[in-house]
């Protein structure tokens, strides 16, 4: 088994296959001590030579002056000088001064002239293969991307600022990116293969990744990866990208102490997640909150947290842990508040009730691209409960549970607005009623931006009434009473 092999399988499994039950899901795949038999390294060591020697044949790649050549050459020639020692790679500093030694002992002997920056990074893109995640670490590096996209080994795309563009780095092939691919993975126990060609997966910093690769995905292996903020976006930040107003964030704050049941609703990467966490951030100190999510991206300051993340099914497809099972199951656990980190399925049943059986000032969000489809979102995954309940009565269900919908949009120049913010008030006859509180207002574009802001539409919430008891007051003119727009 060759070093790059070992470092992603850990030491206590260095079987070929994927998945390994009894890893630890630190995310790390750190090699840990021993575990690994003499035979079985020297075996390693022998095929790994064999590898070098077929590279470095007459005629193999090898003899281009091309930067991947260099790289793939003193690379290779690397890992079989490391492979004849004992490394720990748990310990990422020494290892990392250990191969900038090799490194430049290499560049030396084969009297290698490159410039310091090309220096520099053909050294870090090295360091990158055996220690890290190849090209994708220097995207995974930079704090102003925050999304990354891999299309296959050759198309990377990034989001920066809510724009999208093609990155300028590249796996080599299909087979480079499923050995990133497997690294991410397989120290969570689960794998990618044929049979199984789709996964979700976390990053050790906790970045969200989603994985498909062929059959299933006829571009080669896709990766999306939405990178985990270490820095959560606040409140203040939503305000001063213009996502909100300080009147918009008042309201808000208020809604939540008052234990309103809000649903956050956008379209895919519109920052519903985000401002889950911002509202979330309102809930008091003193209140027990359980938090349920599919990966659990939700940060939330207060102490009194538990934080729950479902399990997809084990080889065998038994183990499944799904956001409806925990649903269910935080209902015994005294939780104050229910934060879900998205409703996708018939759990949306289960908090719909949750929030009408006393927990009220529950939270969840719902891919959806107006308040009216929410609704009907909503009432399609109730039926996917598999309850057979009729649609009025689901829909009085949602009626009575749900009191505000917060939608959010990606607009056309990247960036992301509260869009709509709507009271759901009740029944009249078969159809739920609505009343829009606030909406936002594009008055123009400059610069390739769009310009405009979210008003009150003039109305008073129903729901005011609570907010009055839960001790706040809030001026009429944040409703755009008494005052002009
Ligand atoms: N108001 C905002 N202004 C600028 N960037 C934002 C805003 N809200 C979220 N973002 C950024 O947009 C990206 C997507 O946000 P988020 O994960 O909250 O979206 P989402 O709607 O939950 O996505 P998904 O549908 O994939 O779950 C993140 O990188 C986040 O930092
Ligand atoms: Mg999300």
């Amino acid at each position: 088994m060759s070093l790059l092999r070992r470092i992603d399988k850990g030491s206590g499994n260095n079987s070929g296959g994927g998945d390994s039950g009894g890893r630890g899901s630190d995310g790390t795949g750190n090699l840990g001590g021993g575990g690994e038999s003499e035979e079985s390294k020297l075996a390693a060591m022998r095929q790994r030579r064999q590898a070098l020697a077929e590279q470095q044949r007459p005629g193999a790649a090898g003899k281009s002056n091309n930067y991947l050549d260099l790289k793939t050459r003193v690379q290779n020639k690397l890992l079989s000088e490391l492979d004849h020692q004992a490394m720990d790679v748990s310990r990422k500093n020494e290892v990392r001064t250990h191969i900038e030694e090799l490194f430049n002992a290499i560049l030396a002997d084969e009297s290698i002239v490159i410039s310091r920056a090309e220096r520099l990074s053909l050294f870090e893109s090295i360091v990158a293969e055996i220690l890290g995640f190849g090209p994708l670490e220097i995207l995974l590096a930079d704090d102003s991307i925050t999304e990354i996209m891999v299309n296959g080994p050759k198309n990377i795309f990034i989001e920066q600022k809510g724009n999208i563009t093609r990155a300028n780095v590249a796996f080599e092939n299909d087979e480079h990116v499923l050995r990133i691919l497997d690294r991410i993975v397989a120290p969570l126990g689960r794998r990618i293969d044929e049979s199984s060609p789709l996964v979700d997966a976390r990053l050790p910093d906790g970045s969200r990744v989603n994985a498909v690769i062929r059959p299933i995905s006829l571009v080669g292996p896709t990766i999306t990866i939405r990178k985990f903020s270490k820095k959560p976006l606040t409140i203040d930040d939503l305000i001063r990208f213009g996502s909100m107003t300080k009147e918009i964030a008042d309201f808000l704050r208020a809604c939540i102490i008052s234990r309103l049941n809000t649903i956050v609703a956008g379209g895919t990467g519109s920052g519903k997640t985000t401002l889950l966490n911002v509202l979330s951030g309102f809930i008091p100190n003193d209140e027990r909150i359980i938090t349920v999510e599919n990966a659990a991206e939700l940060q939330l300051r207060q102490e009194h947290v538990v934080t729950l993340e479902t399990r997809p099914p084990n080889i065998e497809g038994k183990g499944q842990i799904s956001i409806q099972d925990l649903v269910v199951n935080c209902l015994r656990m005294r939780p104050d508040r229910i934060v879900v980190g998205e409703c996708r399925g018939g759990e949306a049943l289960d908090m719909l009730q949750a929030m009408n059986t006393g927990h009220d000032g529950s939270l969840t969000t719902c891919h959806s691209n107006t308040p009216r489809d929410t609704i009907s979102r909503l009432e399609v995954m109730c039926l996917m409960a598999g309850m057979d309940l009729p649609v009025r009565a689901i829909r009085e269900q949602i009626a009575s549970a749900v009191d505000m919908i917060c939608q959010q949009n990606r607009l056309r120049d990247g960036s992301r607005k509260i869009e709509k913010i709507t009271e759901v008030q009740g029944m009249e006859g078969e159809i739920i009623t609505m009343s829009d509180i606030f909406e936002f207002e594009q008055t123009g574009i400059e610069g390739g931006k769009i310009i405009g802001r979210i008003r009150p539409t003039g109305l008073r919430p129903k729901f005011i009434e609570r907010i009055e008891e839960a001790g706040i007051h809030l001026p009429p003119s944040v409703f755009g009473i008494g005052r002009s727009y």
